[in-house]
């Protein structure tokens, strides 16, 4: 299975959503046997883009808590997530590790919390310039997917490998490092789930453009991306979404 997801972030009015939704409806190619493409809008949006949106899209967000009820002011439950349409929600993204404190104890609740309400988490990874400069980039990714699926049974996952010193920058990782992340990921997912860990779809996310993917797919051995920028522009998702559809796994 191979994902193309796109992460909204902190963007956008309702009617914006819908327009941009209605837009990617209109450009997306016919998607072949397993491909699958996602919008993750901010929360306030979710029920406006979910008023537009049709198959083959699919509706995700961009967090929640780990509780699934009561005194938690400012969150949101897996349980509202289904209510509102929900089929997917990533977790621990580095702006949230980093900006927002979030740990890796958190991820591992907030993963217990969507599958426990039937939601696929689309767990997000991946290590810091300086990590990478201290060579520390494999231990880091073993370390943070270990401590997310630690006690864990086989479940539902999207794992995404996101450098962070590619989210945003525009300095996309080579296919190379891709590769080699994603495999560190395989390896672990197989430690911690054995064989139904090489189920596990795995993306690469952090500047991907519709000029830059298609040696993601290839050399870089990813089920898919993660996107950010790139997904609030309609036509440069759909074209996105275009290379993946044109390349059999
Ligand atoms: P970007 O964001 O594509 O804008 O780098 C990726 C992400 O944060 O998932």
């Amino acid at each position: 299975m191979r994902w193309i997801i796109g992460n909204w972030k902190m963007n956008g009015t309702r009617a914006e959503a819908r327009q941009r939704t209605r837009e990617l409806l209109r450009a997306l190619p016919p998607l072949p046997e397993g491909l699958h493409v996602a919008v993750c809008p901010p929360y306030t949006s979710l029920g406006a883009t979910a008023e537009v949106l049709t198959p083959p899209l699919e509706l995700g967000a961009q967090d929640v808590s780990w509780q699934d009820s009561g005194a938690f002011t400012g969150e949101v439950s897996a349980p509202m997530l289904r209510d509102a349409g929900c089929g997917l929600c990533v977790v621990g993204h580095s702006e949230r590790r980093q900006l927002l404190g979030e740990s890796d104890g958190m991820v591992a609740q907030k993963l217990r919390a969507l599958w426990r309400h039937g939601l696929l988490p689309v767990l997000c990874v991946g290590e810091t310039l300086a990590e990478r400069e201290q060579g520390r980039t494999e231990e880091v990714l073993r370390m943070q997917l270990l401590a997310a699926l630690e006690g864990s049974s086989p479940a539902d996952l999207l794992v995404a490998y996101e450098p962070v010193w590619a989210i945003g920058t525009g300095r996309p990782a080579h296919a190379a490092d891709s590769a080699r992340g994603l495999g560190v990921l395989r390896q672990a997912l197989d430690a911690v789930w054995g064989a139904d860990g090489a189920g596990v779809p795995c993306l690469y996310g952090g500047s991907v453009s519709a000029a830059n993917c298609a040696p993601f797919w290839t050399e870089g051995r990813a089920d898919g991306a993660l996107l950010g920028g790139a997904s609030l522009d309609a036509q440069a998702f759909a074209a996105i979404v275009r290379s993946a559809a044109e390349v059999r796994p």
